[in-house]
């Protein structure tokens, strides 16, 4: 290759500056869906479809609502990957919820939610067991090892007698912690 022919007119426009078109198209391509997934990952978002749900109180009533240690943990620290790849991927999954939206009947009340909470809750905790909690664990990080002294004695015992069990056996946060954030509907 002749790399002059970089500088030099192609038909209209040197390909050097085809290719810095090309670079800030692309740039500016990546930032806006970055700002566009982040947009779309605000409590606010979630809440824009899920506005007739109690989700938000629920959150704010649990622990995870500020009470003791001040910290309102948000829909999306539990719910989306950290992971950029995963995260699109979650995101194109969640997206059918678009679709959902659109057509389930009565979905933004309090009624529908009710009624389909068991099964919502079924898919949610899906999502936890397949990624062994991970998002549970970003937080939490010193549960099975190096744990604070202020842990009760019984959590200390059950978190160290699984976490001994082999990988495969171990049980994850959500199948002994349900219903952290919101109402676990029992039954
Ligand atoms: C476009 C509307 C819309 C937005 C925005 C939205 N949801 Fe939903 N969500 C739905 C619908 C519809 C369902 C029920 C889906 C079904 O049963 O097919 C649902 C179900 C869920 C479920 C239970 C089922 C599952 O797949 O786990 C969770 C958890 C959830 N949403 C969390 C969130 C979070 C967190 C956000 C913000 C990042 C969010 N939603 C934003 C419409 C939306
Ligand atoms: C963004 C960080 C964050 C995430 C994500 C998170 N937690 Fe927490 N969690 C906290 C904080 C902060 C507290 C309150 C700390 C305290 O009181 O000592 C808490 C408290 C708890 C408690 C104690 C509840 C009580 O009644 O005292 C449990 C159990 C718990 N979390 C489990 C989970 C599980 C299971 C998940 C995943 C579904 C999860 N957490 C996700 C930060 C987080
Ligand atoms: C085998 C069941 C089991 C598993 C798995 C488990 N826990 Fe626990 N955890 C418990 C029990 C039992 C307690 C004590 C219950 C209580 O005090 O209400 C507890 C207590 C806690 C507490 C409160 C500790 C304290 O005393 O301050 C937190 C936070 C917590 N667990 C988070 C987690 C997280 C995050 C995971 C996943 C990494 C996890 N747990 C996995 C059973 C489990
Ligand atoms: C501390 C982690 C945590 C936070 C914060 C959180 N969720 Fe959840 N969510 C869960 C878990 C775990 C489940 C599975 C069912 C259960 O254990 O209650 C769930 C279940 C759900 C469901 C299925 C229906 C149900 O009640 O089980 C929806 C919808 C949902 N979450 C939406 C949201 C929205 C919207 C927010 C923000 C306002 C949010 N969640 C904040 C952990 C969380």
């Amino acid at each position: 290759m002749n790399w002059r022919a970089l500088f030099k007119p192609s038909v209209k426009y040197s390909i050097l500056a085809l290719l810095v078109v090309g670079v800030v198209v692309g740039v500016v391509g990546y930032f806006a869906t970055q700002q566009t997934l982040h947009a779309t990952s605000s409590d606010e978002f979630c809440m824009s479809c899920h506005s007739n749900h109690s989700l938000k109180d629920e959150v704010l009533a649990s622990a995870h609502g500020g009470g003791r240690a001040g910290v309102t943990v948000q829909c999306q620290d539990c719910h989306l990957p950290h992971n950029p790849i995963e995260y699109m991927i979650k995101k194109i999954i969640v997206s059918k919820d678009l679709y959902g939206f659109l057509t389930i009947d009565g979905f933004n009340t309090q009624e529908w939610l009710d009624e389909n909470r068991k099964e919502q809750a079924e898919h949610a905790l899906k999502y936890f067991r397949a990624t062994d909690s991970a998002n549970c664990q970003h937080c939490h990080t010193r549960i099975y090892e190096n744990q604070p002294d202020t842990m009760k004695k019984m959590a200390k015992r059950m978190h160290e007698r699984n976490f001994k069990k082999e990988a495969d056996k171990r049980k994850t946060c959500v199948d002994c912690h349900k219903g952290v954030a919101h109402v676990y509907p029992k039954g």
